[in-house]
């Protein structure tokens, strides 16, 4: 599991220091301050590879550029394994426009899987993407296995020679299911746990057919409202969680078959990259994604020992996890922009009770829960309760101004009445 990362000179701050929890970690912060740079960061350390230049489709996941190009950049990260830390530093060369890292092949770090927030996804493998010595290198595996939106659901060839590296959803999906073996069972165990609720399971229907020049076995879901729906036309919210499925499930079946063929046994260490795993998501689903991915890999490996580390925007993603963070495995770190730059924390997890108090929290730093109006209108009523000029035309209009923003049962009408009707302002 990757340790300790420390940027400097590049990214949206100065400098960047974390130290990660064992289990899980979470990153918030407004949009563009550097968390999905920071997911990109830790893929690069525990892979050597950006994204992007595995799977040039890609849009995002690219190379980490120098802020000052005239200054010396620098990443600095670190793994533990077993009872060992082991430390490497890398540094930018302007000439290579590479990154290169001081001592050889990283530690293995285990699986490292990568949710990237445009439906993106990528593997790395130590079974497939990793070799301990450099002889082994010629052996032409390659260095990760990077999928677009699009390879997911319809397969990824190899550049060079347009070899099939994975089927795609669909063809998998489809001969999995009239396999009957191992890896539909898998499947659907782990479309099981990604389930919004018990009685919402995510569950594969009949194979069907979509369109007259498709000749491709599509499958399909059971919907709550009877009908069994092609995967390609469910909604997004269901298109990114079978996708995280498949991939999953994919990623570990090619696995078991590698360490078959190496004679090995099977990973039990993964680590898990997530970016806003929440979009596309109901606020139901929002509530039980983290503590499901949490759990998923229990279908997959056989006692498990999962970091995952997630960039999040929803408060309903950190409440969700108020009745399991625990200090001495967890961590929060939140990105702000104190005096125009970009500052990272580490925050110690309070329980914030629910969704609202988590919106007005460091996580999300908003002052209220409300519309922007009617957090304006608030705010001038509260300083119109404690204003000895106020008058009686003002206090009518601001009354009106209320009514039109607050809903009938708000908690501010009670202090306002009082006020109001002892100041004499409304009757
Ligand atoms: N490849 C890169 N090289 C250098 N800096 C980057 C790179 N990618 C992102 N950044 C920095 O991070 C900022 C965007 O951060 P990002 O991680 O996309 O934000 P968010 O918090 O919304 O995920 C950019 O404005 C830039 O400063
Ligand atoms: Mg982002």
């Amino acid at each position: 599991m990757i340790k300790h990362l420390k940027m400097t000179n590049v990214g949206p701050a100065p400098e960047m220091d974390l130290v990660f929890g064992e289990r899980l970690n979470l990153l918030t912060g407004d949009n563009g301050l550097g968390k999905s740079f920071l997911l990109d960061i830790a893929w690069w350390a525990m892979t050597r590879k950006w994204p992007a230049e595995v799977n040039p489709k890609l849009t995002s996941g690219k190379v980490a550029l120098p802020t000052d190009k005239k200054q010396k950049a620098e990443i600095d990260f670190s793994f533990s394994a077993a009872s060992t830390t082991m430390e490497y530093t890398s540094t930018f060369q302007p000439k290579l426009q590479s990154w290169q890292v001081r001592k050889g092949r990283p530690a293995n770090p285990g699986m490292v899987f990568y949710a990237l927030a445009d439906g993106s996804f990528a593997v790395w493998d130590p079974a497939r993407n990793y070799w301990k010595k450099n002889n082994e290198e010629g052996a032409g595996r390659p260095p990760a296995y990077v999928f677009g939106p699009k390879d997911v659901w319809d397969g990824l060839r190899r550049e060079e020679d347009g070899t099939w590296l994975c089927n795609g959803l669909i063809r998998d999906w489809a001969g999995w299911q009239k396999e009957k073996g191992r890896a539909f069972e898998l499947l659907t165990a782990v479309l099981g746990v990604l389930s919004p609720s018990a009685d919402e399971k995510l569950a594969p229907g009949e194979l069907t057919r979509i369109s007259l020049d498709d000749a491709r076995d599509m499958p399909t879901l059971k919907m709550p409202y009877g009908q069994q729906v092609a995967v390609v036309h469910a909604s997004s919210g269901m298109r990114r969680i079978i996708s995280l499925a498949y991939f999953l499930v994919w990623c570990w079946e090619e696995h078991l078959k590698a360490k078959e063929l190496l004679g090995e046994d099977a990973e039990t260490k993964s680590v898990f990259l997530v970016d806003e795993v929440e979009s596309h998501l109901h606020p139901k689903w929002q509530r039980t994604v983290i503590p499901a991915l949490m759990k998923v890999m229990d279908q997959l490996m056989t006692s498990p020992d999962v970091q995952l580390i997630a960039a999040t925007h929803s408060p309903l993603i950190m409440a969700s996890v108020e009745p399991l963070f625990d200090e001495d495995k967890d961590a929060w770190f939140d990105l702000d922009l104190v005096d125009n730059q970009v500052a990272l924390t580490k925050r110690p997890f309070v329980r914030q009770g629910d969704v609202r108090a988590w919106l007005t929290s460091d996580a999300f730093d908003l002052r209220s829960g409300y519309s922007v109006e009617a957090e304006e209108v608030l705010e001038r009523a509260a300083k119109a309760l404690s204003d000895e000029n106020f008058n009686q035309a003002d206090a009518q209009r601001l009354d009106k101004q209320l009514r039109a923003v607050l809903s009938d049962t708000d908690p501010f009408w009670m202090r306002w009445r009082f006020v109001a009707e002892k100041k004499g302002w409304i009757s």
